[in-house]
């Protein structure tokens, strides 16, 4: 795979092929859009200039918006919009077969050496690519919604993925700010939603238990876990919160949620030699003689994000 130079080919212009335009039309890239629905490119172009206008007003644009909306254009086809794309985006709906027959037109026309990056939220390459003839340069690139505000991509590639295109869709999409993480093997939702799933599975069943209200879950989370994951991840946060740090944590508290797990029929129980492995890469990250100072620093970052909120309502 080559550095590419061409433009960003979006195919299928929803909710995420316009975020993902504003990415890389921000990064100053052009951006051609396709979209099977007559007049949808254009309808997704309209919706950018009102986020680009929402952008300055936060002081989060170097330069004006008509600026970077120039760089984005409405494609007459699929082909025009691919044909001499250094990257494109499949963002079509979440259908295997619709993303199995767009990707393959999208192989058929798009330069060798561009890949191809799914937004695919929950179907892996390996599923909608196998048959492909071009499937070394496919992968699933999936955001967060909307990817010009949640900067980290998932890079999701199958068996058949060729390493340089891993590479080259990393170097890419790092050329427009965003920062990725490789996923190793194709889990049905891959890492995000995996995550996402167990939270929002667990909400449903406390609400169908009526343990409390759905007003009640957002509130808990808007105000306390997420508040405090926007600075530090789930296993960040337990390391901090836990004099000891993770591998004390996991001792006291590993066999709550081992019976929190096994009353929704889960079975999964930390284990000495998981706890030892997570712990270790904690301690690679944060030695326990730091342990004190980051906590400090997670409780100032808290209040600035409180100071934000406060000032947001005000
Ligand atoms: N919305 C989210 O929160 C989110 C987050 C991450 C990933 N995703 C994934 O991104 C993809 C797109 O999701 P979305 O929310 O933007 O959907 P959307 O419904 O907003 O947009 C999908 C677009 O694809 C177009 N389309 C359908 N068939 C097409 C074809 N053959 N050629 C070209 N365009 C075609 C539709 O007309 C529509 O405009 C899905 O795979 C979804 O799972 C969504």
């Amino acid at each position: 795979m080559t550095d590419q130079q061409g433009p960003v080919a979006i195919v299928g212009a929803g909710s995420i092929g316009a975020g993902f335009a504003i990415v890389h039309a921000t990064a100053g890239r052009s951006v051609l859009l396709y979209d099977a629905q007559p007049e949808a490119a254009e309808a997704a172009i309209g919706r950018i200039a009102e986020t680009l206008a929402d952008l300055e007003h936060f002081e989060l644009l170097d330069e004006p918006p008509a600026a970077v909306l120039a760089r984005v254009s409405a494609a007459a086809s699929l082909e025009d919009a691919v044909a001499k794309a250094a990257f494109v985006h499949e963002c079509v709906s979440e259908n295997l077969d619709l993303k199995r027959q767009v990707t393959a037109d999208i192989d058929a026309r798009a330069p060798g050496d561009a890949v191809i990056g799914s937004a695919s939220s929950a179907i892996p390459a390996s599923d909608y690519a196998a048959e492909v003839p071009g499937n070394s340069r496919c992968l699933v690139a999936h955001p967060g919604n909307p990817p010009f505000l949640l900067r980290v991509v998932e890079v999701v590639p199958a068996p058949f993925t060729d390493p340089k295109a891993v590479d080259a869709a990393t170097r890419f999409l790092g050329g427009s700010g965003l920062a990725t993480v490789t996923v190793r093997k194709e889990p049905r939702g891959f890492v995000f939603n995996r995550l996402q799933g167990a939270l929002l599975r667990e909400a449903y069943c406390l609400v169908r238990d009526g343990v409390v209200s759905v007003e009640e879950i957002d509130a808990l989370v808007r105000d306390g876990l997420g508040l405090r994951w926007s600075i530090v991840g789930p296993f960040e946060t337990v390391d901090l919160n836990t004099r000891g740090g993770i591998e004390r944590h996991a001792k006291l508290l590993g066999p709550a949620y081992e019976a929190m797990g096994a009353e929704r029929g889960q079975h999964d129980p930390w284990t000495d030699e998981l706890v030892a492995n997570v712990s270790e890469q904690r301690r690679a990250a944060l030695p326990l003689d730091a342990w004190a100072d980051r906590v400090r620093w997670r409780d100032r970052e808290l209040m600035r994000a409180l100071l934000t909120r406060r000032s947001g309502e005000s």
